[in-house]
Order: structure tokens, then C-alpha cells, then sequence
């Protein structure tokens, strides 16, 4: 569903994600595990495109590498945002499934959406 290809993020010469690649499936849970500072959040950033990155992203097949955040938060692609930046006067569902307010298709979004979320 969603195809990840040598993504790189850099924080000028910090180089916080080393060309990784990886794919995320229907249906399918995708865990990373990593130290503090592994690079798991810039992972994250760098495939919406909320930090500068270097990737190929293709999402049912379509390459969508240029698409900017909002797009591909259209497309469903959903980054439920961690620690104290969540909304605390939402429940953990609708935290989870915030990004479809912007979709307005709530109710099928667990079919549709691919949503990251960190803990
Ligand atoms: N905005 C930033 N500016 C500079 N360096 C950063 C920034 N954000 C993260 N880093 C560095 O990038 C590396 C990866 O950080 P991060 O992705 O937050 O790791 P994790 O989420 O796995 O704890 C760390 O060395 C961290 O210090
Ligand atoms: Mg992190």
C-alpha cells in the first residue's frame, strides 16, 4: 500500500536517517523500535514531509514523492502527533483519527488511512 525508498533526513550535518527503506501493507501493523535519537520520529517527519528529506514514496503504486504534507494527509496518510501535542479533550480513538477531519470520511477511515502514531 504505501512504499518507502531510501528516505534520508538530515539536520544540517546531523544525519538522522541513514537511507532506509521499507514498505507498510493492508492491513498490516509496522512497529519501530529504536533508543532515544535512533530516528524514529524524523522516520516519520521525513515520509510527510515535515522535515527536509530525500525519498521515494509510492502509495498504491502512484508515485507520490512531491505531494507536500496536506496532500498526502488527503490521501490518507495520518500522523497522530505524541506526548503533550495530542488534544487532551479527545479520547484516544479520536486522537487516532483526527487527520479525517480534513478527509470527512470518519467512519470507513480504518479501511482507508494509514496512521502513525508514536508512543
Ligand atoms: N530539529 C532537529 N535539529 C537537529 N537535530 C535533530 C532535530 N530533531 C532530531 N534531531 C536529531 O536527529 C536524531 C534523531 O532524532 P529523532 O528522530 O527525534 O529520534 P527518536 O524519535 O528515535 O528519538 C537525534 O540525533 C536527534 O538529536
Ligand atoms: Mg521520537
Amino acid at each position: 500500500m504505501l512504499k518507502i525508498k531510501n528516505l534520508i533526513v538530515n539536520y544540517g550535518h546531523v544525519n538522522a536517517v541513514k537511507n532506509i527503506s521499507f514498505d507498510i501493507n493492508k492491513g498490516e501493523i509496522v512497529s519501530i523500535l529504536g533508543a532515544n535519537g535512533a530516528g524514529k520520529t524524523s522516520t516519520l517527519y521525513g515520509i510527510l514531509k515535515l522535515v527536509k528529506e530525500k525519498r521515494k514514496l509510492y502509495f498504491k503504486e502512484n508515485d507520490i514523492s512531491k505531494e507536500n504534507t496536506q496532500k498526502l494527509v488527503k490521501r490518507g496518510l495520518i500522523l497522530c502527533p505524541e506526548n503533550r501535542r495530542i488534544f487532551p479533550g479527545l479520547n484516544v480513538e479520536e486522537n487516532l483519527k483526527m487527520g479525517s477531519f480534513i478527509r470527512g470520511d470518519e467512519k470507513i477511515i480504518w479501511k482507508k488511512c494509514i496512521i502513525f502514531f508514536q508512543f
